[in-house]
């Protein structure tokens, strides 16, 4: 018997051991059947990971960090000149930078995987955008990610005042005075937000809720979003629809990877690549202090926010577009994305058969980086009408017309195949009503109608 032979084997009792005893398999860490392992399915995964070394980096940080705007002398004055004085949690964040070993590289792995993690929960909110993971039965997962990715915003939000420079002190008052104008809801979450409206009481709202109240929340919505999504199993891919081509076979699902070892180490082996390159990526391009609150020195300082909010900032910039438009137009955005499993309820799943949903999430995905682009470029200059609809109105136009032309392409050929066929499947407009008991497309429950006739 090899040592290979004997490793396995021992790993595997020792693991059948806890699994039994803590009842790991009722509620977590499920197989995942053999197709899924490609890094797009595991993006959600991905996205988790970033968040529990957000936890990991940001507890260091809490050693170190004072969330206090009172002038202080005793970390950074002796670099600052021996009259100069700054807010404590400016110097906190200064003494980190300078004079703990690798205190740069802590803080900035911290920053750039809370942008890692936003661009993760992005690429991960799209997938499923785009491939209808949305669909019955999984619209409560859908929602609950909805509201995930509101809470991972709203840690970028409260993190960015943090270390009380002057340009981020700048963009969180803009950020509140549009949350504040929020029909009913501003005034309700007033008080939890600015507290008794000095600087201090500013500081400390956000940081309690940078370090403690969304973090909880995110933590437990999170709890919900993967027990939803243990329940239901993974989505079959798009192409899984009967009414596509058949490059997947329902039997596929039954090949099944247990967690130990396999998705253990397929997780352990992106998580270390994934901290690899972020440890990377701060050594070699580490963050600067912007100055701090009050610094007299300084004469004029620009209001810019963290990317993942240029579009919203760039917004406010359009001629005629108000606060209160501006955070109109972001609540619809959010309605719409929470409400999608119920305006889009058809069966169909695969992109080519939803035209309209993949120009709406088209527009909206160029929108927002034409608009953080230019907000990167000309922070607060205003945009007049005809420079509104010299950019926007040609990425509309063209999205619209690539669509359209893809779909009717698309729907000839799969017609004329369908016809060559004798099939009696119809394309969208035409499609035959599923009844009871018909297949649910995406659900676990195993379909009785089989693709392979539909080539
Ligand atoms: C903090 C943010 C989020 C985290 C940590 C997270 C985590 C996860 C995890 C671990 C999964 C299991 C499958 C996978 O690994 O892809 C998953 C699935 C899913 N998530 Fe998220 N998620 C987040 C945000 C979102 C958002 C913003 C949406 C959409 C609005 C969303 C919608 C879904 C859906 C529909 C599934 C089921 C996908 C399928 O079965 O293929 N999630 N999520």
């Amino acid at each position: 018997m090899g040592f290979e032979h004997w490793f396995n084997r021992s790993l595997n009792r020792v693991w059948g051991f806890i699994e039994e005893r803590a009842g790991i398999p009722k509620w977590a860490l499920r197989p995942q059947p053999a197709f899924t392992f490609k890094p797009s399915y595991w993006t959600g995964a991905f996205v988790a990971n970033a968040f529990f070394m957000q936890v990991v980096t940001g507890l260091l940080l809490l050693l170190y960090y004072e969330p206090s705007v009172a002038p202080t002398l005793t970390s950074c004055g002796q670099t600052l000149g021996t009259y100069s004085t700054a807010p404590a949690a400016w110097c906190s964040t200064y003494y980190l930078i300078h004079s703990v070993p690798m205190g740069n590289l802590l803080l900035s792995t911290h920053l750039y995987g809370a942008y890692a993690m936003l661009f993760l929960a992005f690429i991960h909110f799209y997938r499923g955008y785009y491939l209808g993971a949305y669909k019955k039965p999984r619209e409560f997962s859908w929602m609950a990610g909805t509201l995930l990715l509101l809470l991972t915003l709203g840690m970028g939000f409260t993190g960015y005042v943090l270390p009380y420079t002057q340009i981020s002190l700048n963009a969180t008052n803009v950020g509140i005075v549009l949350a504040l104008r929020l029909p009913t809801l501003g005034a309700l979450t007033a008080p939890f937000l600015i507290a008794d409206g000095t600087p201090q009481g500013l500081l400390s709202r956000m940081f309690a809720l940078h370090v403690l109240v969304i973090p909880l929340a995110l933590g437990a919505l999170l709890y919900a979003h993967i027990a939803l999504f243990e329940s239901h199993g993974i989505a079959p891919p798009a192409t899984s629809d009967p009414l596509q081509r058949n490059r997947y076979v329902h039997s596929e699902e039954k090949k099944q990877v247990p967690f130990w070892p396999h998705i253990f180490f397929y997780m352990t082996k992106w998580a270390l690549l994934y901290l690899g390159l972020l440890l990377g990526i701060a050594a070699l391009w580490p963050w600067q202090l912007p100055t701090y609150v009050g610094n007299l020195a300084v004469t004029q300082t620009v209001t810019e926010p963290d990317w993942y909010f240029l579009w919203l900032f760039k917004l406010v910039d359009f001629y005629g577009v108000t606060p209160v438009i501006a955070v109109g137009i972001t609540v619809v955005l959010m309605l719409y994305v929470l409400a999608l499993p119920f305006i889009d309820r058809s069966p169909r799943r695969h992109p080519r058969d939803r035209p309209i949903v993949v120009m709406i999430g088209n527009t909206l995905l160029g929108f927002f980086i034409l608009l953080t682009v230019w907000g990167g470029l000309t922070p607060g200059v205003q945009i007049l009408p005809i420079g509104v609809a010299e950019r926007l109105g040609p990425i509309a136009a063209i999205n619209v017309l690539v669509v359209t032309l893809f779909y009717l392409r698309y729907r000839k050929s799969y017609q004329a195949r369908l016809i060559a066929r004798g099939s009696e499947y119809r394309l969208p407009g035409a499609y035959p009503v599923l009844g009871r008991g018909a297949p649910v497309v995406g659900a676990s429950a195993p379909r009785t109608a089989e693709v392979s006739s539909v080539d």
